[in-house]
């Protein structure tokens, strides 16, 4: 069965001769650690993407844990997921941290404007999504409240969360049943200031920030990376005005959304889209590997120590919603082209792992670019979610350059996009790691990898393909696209490699 898969998917092992494209890894020239959290995750309070998706409390027939569904944590457990932001996103600014504790039963029941307008329980707050972590085995990133909160009932979260004191708010924290303090390794101070976090100017918005971070005290040791919300779009404005500060500042957000269409009105669909809709969406993703470089340039110019560092919170594919499902739940199928565009943002956020420490992709269930998908007690895994898993490795990883000689072009009507894009790095089990991506939704590539340095036998993992580029997986289908096996010998130090079309590969050396 495994020989059938490997001939099926037509992974030669021959010599060079062949090879159009060439990786070279450089061994010998180890770059920085891949942060684990660039593979991070998103869960807002937007549609079925917490309740429903994961939370169902504890009362539901849905086999849970306190409240959080078996099925769903045992999935995301099995990717390794390194850290979860919450409760938002544009939700964050209207978010009052009282209104998510104590018993369920007496939260005040709040509307959830920027979502649909639904009822929002508040069922599941602080120390819900603590022990959702918690069960997880996650970091927590939690976005504070600047838009209609304040500094003090910032300052007053920070408290309740981490001090160990006999404090009223330590106490309060006590009684609704958690002893010792949590915790928090991130805290932003906002969320898409220039939009729904306020409308506000980069220069208006550092000066808020720079006042509440003299509010945000921990105890000694305890205190959060303070994250600054940061810009979106291809101006450097805001990263230039945050990367000024001098102190208070560990990361700087950045949001980057892939549109098939680039227009926001219509973005196109999630499935049954034609191939120029699959192009676009390539040449879209590509988008990010410029924007790092330009804001990265303007921080080497503020911050040549590289202190700070800038986190792409918000980023994934984002498609019309669903027909017939509530535009405000931005609920979309997530197909072979999602597991693509991950990949190749993978492999830009390694190039720039010295200072793109994390990442948070929208949305982790049921939202935008999800890696779950939920339908009452079913549940289904996404391409995501298996490009994600394939890439497991490259956690905490050390990046290793991976140089592409002779890359290929893929082509249709005036849109080029390169074809093959690589990724190196040696993992924690001190083996290499090489992830390719074929761009080409018709074509094969021979890819020869140079493994100098290496000593080589074999390059062998997982590979992501399937016959159309909107393969998805569905409820009656769950497993419709999911990897294959593939090993390939290596001769001479190298491996040629016939990466299918449309595909996604991660190997070990060995
Ligand atoms: O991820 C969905 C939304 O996109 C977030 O709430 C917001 O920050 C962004 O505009």
């Amino acid at each position: 069965m495994f020989k059938k898969t490997i001939l099926a998917l037509g992974i030669a092992a021959s010599g060079a001769a062949f090879a159009q494209v060439s990786v070279t890894i450089d061994t010998a020239k180890p770059g920085p650690v891949i942060n684990k959290n660039i593979y991070g995750q998103f869960a807002e309070h937007l549609g079925a993407g917490i309740y429903e998706g994961m939370w169902v409390g504890p009362d539901s027939k849905i086999p849970n844990t306190r409240g959080w569904r078996n099925d769903v944590i045992g999935a995301l457990k099995d990717m390794h997921v390194p850290l979860v932001r919450w409760p938002g996103g544009c939700f964050a600014d209207e978010y009052h941290w009282r209104d998510g504790i104590g018993p369920r039963d007496k939260r005040p029941v709040k509307v959830n404007t920027n979502w649909g307008g639904v009822e929002e329980s508040n069922a599941v707050g602080t120390h819900e999504f603590f022990d959702l972590a918690e069960q997880l085995g996650a970091e927590v990133y939690v976005n504070g409240n600047l838009g209609t909160g304040s500094n003090q009932e910032m300052a007053e979260w920070i408290e309740y969360m981490t001090s160990d004191s006999k404090s009223t708010l330590a106490e309060l924290r006590r009684k609704n049943g958690r002893d010792k303090p949590w915790k928090v390794d991130y805290f932003a101070i906002g969320n898409e200031a220039w939009g729904c976090g306020g409308e506000m100017s980069p220069e208006h918005y550092t000066q808020l920030y720079k006042t509440a971070t003299v509010f945000l005290k921990a105890p000694p040791g305890s205190r959060p990376k303070l994250i600054a919300s940061g810009g979106n779009d291809s101006s450097t404005a805001w990263t230039d005005a945050l990367s000024k500060l001098k102190s208070n500042v560990d990361g700087i957000s950045y949001h980057y959304y892939t549109l098939p269409t680039g227009v926001w009105e219509k973005k196109g669909a999630a499935t049954g889209f034609q191939e120029n809709e699959w192009i676009s969406t390539i040449k879209n993703t590509l988008v990010m590997d410029a924007s790092i470089r330009k804001n990265v340039a303007v921080m080497d110019k503020n911050d040549p120590q590289k202190k700070i560092g800038f986190y792409v919170d918000e980023w994934g594919t984002w498609y019309d919603v669903e027909p017939g499902t509530n535009a405000g739940f931005l609920f979309q199928q997530n197909s072979l082209r999602d597991a693509v565009v991950a990949a190749l943002n993978f492999n830009i956020f390694h190039d720039h792992a010295d200072r793109v420490r994390m990442t948070n992709i929208a949305q982790m269930v049921n939202v935008l670019q999800a890696m779950i998908l939920t339908d009452k007690d079913k549940m289904l895994l996404t391409p995501t979610y298996h490009a994600y898993k394939m890439y497991v490795p490259f956690q905490d990883a050390t990046y290793l350059p991976a140089k592409i000689s002779n890359n290929g072009k893929y082509t249709l009507g005036s849109t080029t996009v390169p074809q093959v894009s690589a990724s190196a790095a040696r993992a924690k089990d001190g083996k290499v790691y090489v992830a390719l991506v074929n761009t080409n939704p018709n074509k094969a590539v021979d890819v020869t990898v140079n493994l100098s340095g290496a000593k080589a036998g074999k390059l062998t993992g997982q590979v992501l393909t399937a016959q159309a580029m909107d393969a998805h997986n569905t409820f009656a289908h769950p497993e419709a696209v999911k990897p294959a096996p593939f090993s390939a010998a290596a001769s001479g130090g190298k491996v040629v490699v016939k990466l299918p079309a449309k595909s996604v590969l991660v190997g070990a050396v060995e």
